[in-house]
């Protein structure tokens, strides 16, 4: 017995002692108490795009050409999105307003960040941030790139905290980074540029392609014809979405949440590149949410400091937007009950309300929906829920603790 206990460790031996020739493996397995990441990275980089997809992923991806994504990338972002150490109390991740079940957004209208402060703005979800437009990145269009937008709440004084300088100190003691950094960028050495670059590579890596929705558009190819596995009430919400039911009339959902390189309009032919993959343009918008000037918030005029587009803020992605209220850039609208009821009756007479939310008499216009018609607006939004995503382990928190 005492010989086979010999042989069984002696054998354990040899298979620890060739694990640790094997660098990938060693590397990856030395931090077991730290995180917990598999064997072989998880395929980030080459994912199964539905067709309907196709037009957006070769047109429309933001991807730099020094920022690829590689499995190893996304690892290392993985991680540092997740990782407290990134604030200056190291009591917030990027992840403590971006959580994975909310769509990547959170469920407070302001985020408590470092110190307990609140945040400006209501945190946003985000999936498919990959196909976003350029220079459209934050509510107020202030970050020109994801790698850009990606250091400003590490370094906002209300959200982490901490000057890119002292955050690369404090990481290059952080033992456990080596051999992530090794694996992405082929050397240890940490810069604020390779972290911006891996939370980017992890951002984008998160690609929402399995909805209600997505299935729909499958099967029918076209936009305006009825979904066969949505509900009536749901091809209802999508047919007032889409503006079939108000002919001629610019400016519903469609116009500005799923616009595409021509005019959209329902008799015209299949918008077979209509932006279903974030259902956002690259405009931003006034929809009447205030009367006048006078507010804490004026979003796009104040950054281009021209008052024509005060008031103006991202027309956001509404993938997973039944996971992410409270709504719009103040979380002022708690359910998309009351976003639909915004659009039904309460837009307000801006002084630059978007002409496309206003009627023939350049009045607010109020889609004065019915109860059974605001009721399909919001199941309609619902099917664009990708539940997969929002529990898939690739995207989850690697930490042990
Ligand atoms: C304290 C809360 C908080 C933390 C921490 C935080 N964010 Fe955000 N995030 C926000 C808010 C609020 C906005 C909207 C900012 C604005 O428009 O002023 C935002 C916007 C974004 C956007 C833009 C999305 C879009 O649609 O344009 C991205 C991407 C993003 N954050 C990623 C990150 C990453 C990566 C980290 C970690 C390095 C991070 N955030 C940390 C609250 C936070
Ligand atoms: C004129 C362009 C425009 C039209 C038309 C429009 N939206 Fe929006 N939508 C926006 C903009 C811009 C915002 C962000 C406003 C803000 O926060 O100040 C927004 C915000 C939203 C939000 C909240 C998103 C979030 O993350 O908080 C939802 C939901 C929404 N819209 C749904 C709809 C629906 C449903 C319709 C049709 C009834 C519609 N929108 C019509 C531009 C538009």
């Amino acid at each position: 017995m005492r010989s086979l206990i010999f042989i069984f460790s002696f054998f354990v031996a040899i298979v620890i002692v060739s694990c640790e020739s094997d660098d990938t493996s060693t590397i990856r397995n030395g931090y077991n108490d730290i995180y917990n990441l598999p064997e072989t990275p998880y395929n980030y980089s080459n994912p199964s795009f539905p067709n309907t997809f196709t037009p957006y992923v070769f047109g429309f991806d933001n991807t730099p050409s020094d920022n690829i994504i590689s499995d190893d990338g996304v690892t290392l972002g993985r991680v540092l999105f997740y990782d407290k150490k990134l604030s200056s109390d190291n009591t917030i991740s990027c992840a403590s307003c971006h959580k994975q079940e909310f769509g990547f957004s959170d469920n407070t209208p302001k985020s408590i960040g470092v110190s307990g402060e609140h945040t400006f703005r209501n945190s946003m979800g985000f999936a498919n941030a990959g196909f976003y437009a350029a220079e459209n990145f934050s509510w107020d269009h202030q970050a020109a790139t994801l790698e850009d937008q990606i250091l400003i709440p590490i370094t906002d004084e209300l959200e982490m905290g901490i000057t890119l300088e002292n955050l690369v100190e404090k990481l290059s003691n952080l033992a456990y980074y080596e051999p992530l950094f090794i694996n992405a960028f082929g050397d240890s050495q940490i810069t604020s540029t390779k972290i911006s670059k891996a939370l980017s590579q992890f951002v984008r890596s998160i690609y929402s392609y399995n909805t209600k929705y997505d299935r729909g558009i499958e099967i029918t190819k076209d936009i305006f014809i009825d979904f066969p596995n949505f509900t009536t009430k749901e091809n209802l919400g999508k047919d007032i979405f889409n503006g079939k039911l108000t002919p001629g009339a610019i400016g519903t959902c469609i116009t500005c949440h799923l616009p595409n390189s021509t005019p959209l309009h329902f008799d015209q032919p299949i918008p077979e590149n209509a932006n279903q993959v974030i259902f956002s343009g690259a405009e931003p918008d006034n929809i009447g949410l205030d009367i006048d000037l006078n507010v804490e918030d004026n979003g796009l005029g104040v950054v281009l400091n021209v008052e024509s587009f005060y008031g103006h803020f991202k027309t956001p992605s509404l993938r997973n937007i039944a996971l992410t209220a409270p709504y719009m850039h103040d979380g002022r609208l708690e359910t998309l009950e009351d976003v639909v009821e915004h659009y039904s009756t309460g837009v307000l007479a801006h002084p630059y309300l978007s002409a496309h939310m206003k009627n023939g008499e350049g009045e607010p216009r109020h889609l004065n929906l019915t109860p059974e018609e605001s009721e399909a607006l919001v199941a309609f939004m619902k099917t664009l829920t990708d539940y997969e995503l929002i529990i898939d382990e690739k995207f989850s928190n690697p930490f042990v603790n």
